[in-house]
């Protein structure tokens, strides 16, 4: 977890490469959100995916019926996505934000946050918490997935145990559940991932 990760520019991967050819891209709905959404019964409200990227999960999500708002650092990834989503005929709200210095001015029932967190230096991780927790109503949810310390490549993002999430996100949130799981995408075997519920405290 200590070891220090690199990172891409996030807007000259978007300019550069093909959505679908990257590591996390999944064109359906992320079976772990799926579940959760059904266990919480969450079946409308207002959702955010942050760090939405290639945008897939706000348009599954659009498509379920939730009023998505879906941000990202890089305004190409943004704009490219919002595209393919007016292609599909759904209305979301994409925006350019950095989540560490967000201009995000709602209130959501759940936050989805598939692999923008554990791409944050660790620095930088209770500035996320405090934010986050900003931007969920009373009651509403951070769905968080991010790698897990049982995936063993060298490169990619930082992994986390258990024990890990509940003590950076303590402060702001009561961990309902930190599940092993994978992380679905385009790489082969699929890497390990955490699934983690947690509720604003
Ligand atoms: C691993 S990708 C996941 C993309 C998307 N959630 C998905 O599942 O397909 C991480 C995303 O986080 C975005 N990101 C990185 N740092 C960010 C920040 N500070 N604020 C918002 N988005 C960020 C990147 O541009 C990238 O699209």
């Amino acid at each position: 977890m200590n070891q220090q990760r690199e990172f891409p520019d996030w807007e000259q991967l978007y300019q550069n490469q093909q959505v679908e050819s990257m590591p996390w891209f999944n064109p359906d709905l992320d079976p772990d959100l799926d579940q959760a959404l059904t266990r919480l019964n969450l079946h409308t409200g207002a959702a955010l995916d942050l760090g939405t990227g290639p945008g897939t999960q706000a348009m599954a999500l659009a498509q379920r019926g939730f009023k998505v708002t879906a941000t990202d650092i890089s305004d190409t990834a943004v704009s490219q996505a919002q595209e393919k989503a007016q292609e599909k005929g759904l209305n979301i709200d994409f925006r350019q934000d950095d989540i560490l210095n967000s201009n995000l001015d709602k209130t959501f029932d759940f936050v989805f946050d598939r692999g923008c967190f554990h791409v944050l230096l660790p620095a930088h991780r209770q500035d996320y918490v405090s934010t986050v927790a900003g931007l969920i109503k009373p009651g509403g949810y951070l769905l968080l997935k991010c790698f897990s310390q049982l995936e063993t490549r060298e490169s990619g993002p930082y992994r986390f145990t258990p024990a890990q999430i509940q003590e950076i996100f303590s402060s702001r949130f009561n961990v309902i559940s930190t599940e092993e799981t994978v992380y679905h995408g385009t790489l082969d075997p699929l890497p390990r991932a955490l699934f983690c519920v947690l509720e604003t405290s």
